[in-house]
């Protein structure tokens, strides 16, 4: 099976009230983890590719390593532009076999956003590529911040249909107070999500798929682990799983993780050196994080995002 849009995929998560996984990376160890625990579990999946992953690892390679994952699990895959900046990156990627773009225009001035991402639309739809929008911006919402400064970071119910409608998009995400890496919330802060804001958009938007950034739930075991090991991220508080899986039964319909797969690659290491500290055969040690990943990953698709089972 060639690499697959997401357009299936999320009109089957919207009527089963579910949510597609998609997981940032950028080696082979990464993606082998994330894809063998997917076929494991039989889930469909989204592989999403940064703009600083792309110059780490080279689009090539990363194009060649999913087709490889494809060839070894035949599950349904769409290859993803994560936060694409400009419509010349976008184009690339759309020209190069990704099958899905992100335009993220959500700091621009919103007719500027809608500009853009109108540009990006009508060149992907014309390749048989997909588009998923920004509007709102991601940020870590802090408890002292302003209510009024905090608000202005949200997604704005009342553009999201206008937003759609003159771009063409195929997929929005949206802010409500999710935040990306892994200091989402202060210690004793409790972490709240603007479902609220979510649920007035499911009205505007009917039948339309939402995505989620920055939805890493941070596991405590693993920054225990990063910690006892030498690390120094004692604050790192994460999304709670029971919010993640309330906003996979919605019309959230891609969830996006990259924290999470970073910290257990980083802990799974780190212990690994603890213990074996004279070990300098670079498999010795990715082994077992690999191993790491498709242990958290599995437990994402059966326990939070509800996919498996369904490639
Ligand atoms: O949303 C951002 C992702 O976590 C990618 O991060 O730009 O460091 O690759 P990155
Ligand atoms: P996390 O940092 O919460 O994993 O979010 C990743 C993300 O949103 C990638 O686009
Ligand atoms: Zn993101």
């Amino acid at each position: 099976m060639p690499l697959v849009t997401t357009t299936e995929m999320f009109k089957k998560a919207y009527e089963g009230g579910y949510a597609i996984g998609a997981f940032n990376v950028n080696n082979m160890e990464i993606i082998q983890g994330i894809t063998e625990a997917a076929q494991e579990v039989n889930a469909p999946l989204i592989l999403q590719v940064s703009k600083g992953a792309r110059a780490y690892a080279n689009h090539t390679y990363l194009v060649k390593l999913v087709e490889a994952a494809l060839q070894e699990t035949g599950l349904p895959i769409a290859l993803h532009l994560d936060h694409g900046d400009s419509f010349e990156i976008c184009k690339q990627c759309i020209d190069g076999g990704f099958t899905s773009v992100m335009f993220d225009g959500s700091s621009l001035p919103y007719e500027e956003n809608i500009k853009i991402t109108r540009q990006v639309v009508e060149y992907a739809h014309a390749h048989g590529v997909v588009v998923e929008g920004e509007l709102g911006t991601l940020a870590g919402i802090e408890d002292d911040v302003q209510v009024d400064a905090a608000d202005a970071s949200y997604t704005k119910p009342e553009e999201v249909q206008d937003f759609v409608e003159r771009t063409g998009v195929d997929s929005l995400a949206i802010a409500i107070g999710t935040s990306h890496g892994a200091f989402k919330f202060k210690p004793g802060q409790n972490p709240q999500l603007r479902f609220d804001i979510l649920e007035d958009i499911e009205r505007r938007l009917p039948n339309f798929p939402i995505v989620l950034h920055g939805a890493s739930s941070v596991p405590q075991d693993l920054v225990a682990k990063v910690n006892k090991f030498g690390g120094a991220m004692p604050d790192a508080i994460g999304i709670p799983e029971e919010m993640l899986r309330q906003a996979a039964k919605s019309a959230v319909c891609k969830i996006n993780i990259d924290s999470d797969l970073r910290l257990a690659m980083t802990a799974t290491i780190r212990e690994h050196f603890a213990e074996h500290p004279a070990d300098f055969d670079p498999r010795q040690y990715l082994k077992p994080a690999r191993a790491a990943i498709k242990e958290l990953v599995k437990h994402k698709l059966i326990n939070v995002l509800g996919c498996d089972g369904k490639a």
